[in-house]
C-alpha cells in the first residue's frame, strides 16, 4: 500500500504525520510518499522525511501514486479534481457540519474518512484527534491568556508585597476544559468550572479546580458522554451563577461545545461590563459562534477593558507537538487499514473503520451522518 502525505494549506502549520510515524508505518510494509515541503512548517525537513524511508515527490506524483491520502485540513479543489477512482482520503471533513461539503464528496468515486469522527469508545481512544487537538487548545489558551494578562497566575509574598493569584473561571470540562484547568492550576492560579454533566465534577475536583454546579441539567446517556440542549429555566439559571463567578475571575477560558449545534452563548455582553478591566476571556469555541456574546472568531478585539481573543486553531501554533499527536493517532488508525502484508483491507465490520468512514462507494458510512442527511 502506497501512503501519500499531503501539503496543508498556507494557513495551517501542521502536518499529518511527522518523519518518526513514517517509520513506524514502513515497519508495516506501507510505503510512504510525502509531497516536498509538506513538514516545513511543522518543523520537519525533507531529509528527516528520507532519512526515515519516505519519498519526496511533488504534488502530482503523491495522488497519481498513493492508494491512501493523508491531510488534516480538507484537500483542496485542485485536489480532489485529481483524485482516481477508488482512491482513499483520510483527512478533517467536519461532516456534521459541513452538509454541503458531504453531498458534493458523495458524487465523487472516491472512499473519504474523516477522522473527527473516530467513535469515542475506548478503543478508539489512541486514535482520538479531537482529544489530542483538545488537549492542546486547553493548554495553549491558559497560556495565551497569561500572556495577555496584566497580572501574574501564582500567588507571590514579596518584599514588595503580596500579589493574589489569578482567578480562572472554565466553562465547559471536556477535554480541552480540564487540560486548561491543569495548566492554570501548574501555574499557581485558583481555578473554578462549570459543566452541563454531573460525571466531570470528580474530575475537576482531582485536578485541583472547583466545581461550580447548576442544579436541574439535562443529561442523556445516549448521547455518548456529550452535552444535550438544556431547558431555557436551566440556561436562566446558569447564565445568572456564570455572570456572578465571571465578574469576579481574571481569565475565562471558553470551552463548551454541542456537536453539530451552535455553541451556547453563556457570557452575554452585561456579563463583559461586569467583568473588570484587563481581564482577558479565551474563546475556543469561536469557531462554532462562541460561548461569548461578544467574540469575533479569529480576532482579538478589546470591549469594555477586556481582552476577548476569538480562537479556535490553537493546535497550528504548536505545529510539531500537534503533528506528532495527530500523527500517532492516524497510524493506530492505519493500522486497521492495514493487513500484514502491507496491503489495504477495508473492513466495515469493524466499528472504527465503519464509523470514521464518511462515504464509501457513493454511500454514507457513519451512521449518525445517515441519519443526518440520509
Ligand atoms: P466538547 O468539545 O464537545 O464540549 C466541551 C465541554 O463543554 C463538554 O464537557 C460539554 O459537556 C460542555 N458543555 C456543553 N454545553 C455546555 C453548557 N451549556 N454549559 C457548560 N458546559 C457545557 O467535549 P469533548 O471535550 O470533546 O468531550 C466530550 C465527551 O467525550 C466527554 O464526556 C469526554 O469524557 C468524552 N470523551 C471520550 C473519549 C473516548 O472514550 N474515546 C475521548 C474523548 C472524550
Amino acid at each position: 500500500m502506497i501512503i501519500g502525505v499531503l501539503k496543508e494549506p498556507e494557513f495551517e502549520k501542521r502536518v499529518s504525520i511527522l518523519p518518526e510515524a513514517v517509520k513506524t508505518l514502513k515497519k508495516l510494509k506501507a510505503d510512504i510518499f510525502v509531497k516536498k515541503g509538506a513538514g516545513e512548517r511543522a518543523y520537519a525537513s525533507d531529509e528527516e522525511y528520507a532519512e526515515a524511508g519516505a519519498k519526496l515527490l511533488d504534488i502530482n506524483k503523491v495522488i497519481e501514486k498513493s492508494d491512501v491520502l493523508l491531510s488534516i485540513n480538507k484537500p483542496g479543489e485542485n485536489v480532489l479534481k485529481s483524485l482516481k477512482k477508488g482512491q482513499i482520503v483520510i483527512s478533517v471533513f467536519n461532516p456534521m457540519g459541513e452538509e454541503k461539503s458531504v453531498r458534493s464528496l458523495l458524487k465523487s468515486d472516491q472512499t473519504y474518512f474523516s477522522m473527527d469522527m473516530i467513535p469515542r469508545t475506548t478503543r478508539g481512544q489512541a486514535m482520538d484527534i479531537l482529544s489530542s487537538m483538545a488537549t492542546v487548545s486547553g493548554y495553549k489558551a491558559v497560556l495565551d491568556a497569561a500572556m495577555h494578562l496584566p497580572n501574574f497566575f501564582p500567588m507571590f509574598m514579596t518584599a514588595a508585597g503580596t500579589i493574589r493569584p489569578a482567578k480562572v473561571l472554565i466553562l465547559g470540562a471536556g477535554v480541552a476544559g480540564l487540560q486548561a484547568i491543569a495548566t492554570a492550576r501548574k501555574l499557581g492560579a485558583v481555578v473554578e468550572a462549570f459543566d452541563v454533566r454531573s460525571a466531570v465534577k470528580e474530575q475537576v475536583e482531582s485536578l485541583g479546580g472547583k466545581f461550580v454546579e447548576v442544579e436541574g441539567a439535562v443529561e442523556d446517556a445516549a448521547a455518548g458522554g456529550y452535552a444535550v440542549e438544556q431547558t431555557e429555566e436551566f440556561k436562566a439559571k446558569q447564565k445568572q451563577l456564570i455572570h456572578d463567578h465571571a465578574a469576579k475571575s481574571n481569565v475565562i477560558i471558553c470551552t463548551a461545545q454541542i456537536p453539530g449545534k451552535r455553541a451556547p452563548l453563556l457570557i452575554e455582553k452585561a456579563t463583559v461590563q461586569a467583568i473588570h478591566p484587563g481581564s482577558v476571556i479565551i474563546d475556543l469555541a469561536a469557531s462554532s459562534g462562541g460561548n461569548c456574546e461578544l467574540t469575533e472568531n479569529a480576532k482579538t478585539v478589546v470591549k469594555h477593558g477586556v481582552t476577548i481573543v476569538g480562537k479556535s486553531d490553537y493546535p497550528t501554533d504548536m505545529p510539531n507537538d500537534a503533528s506528532r499527536m495527530y500523527g500517532n493517532n492516524l497510524v493506530n488508525f492505519l493500522k486497521l487499514l492495514i493487513d500484514e502484508n502491507g496491503g489495504l483491507k477495508l473492513d466495515f465490520e469493524d466499528e472504527i473503520v465503519s464509523g470514521t468512514c464518511m462515504i464509501h462507494e457513493n454511500q454514507l458510512m457513519n451512521e449518525q451522518l445517515q441519519q443526518l442527511y440520509g
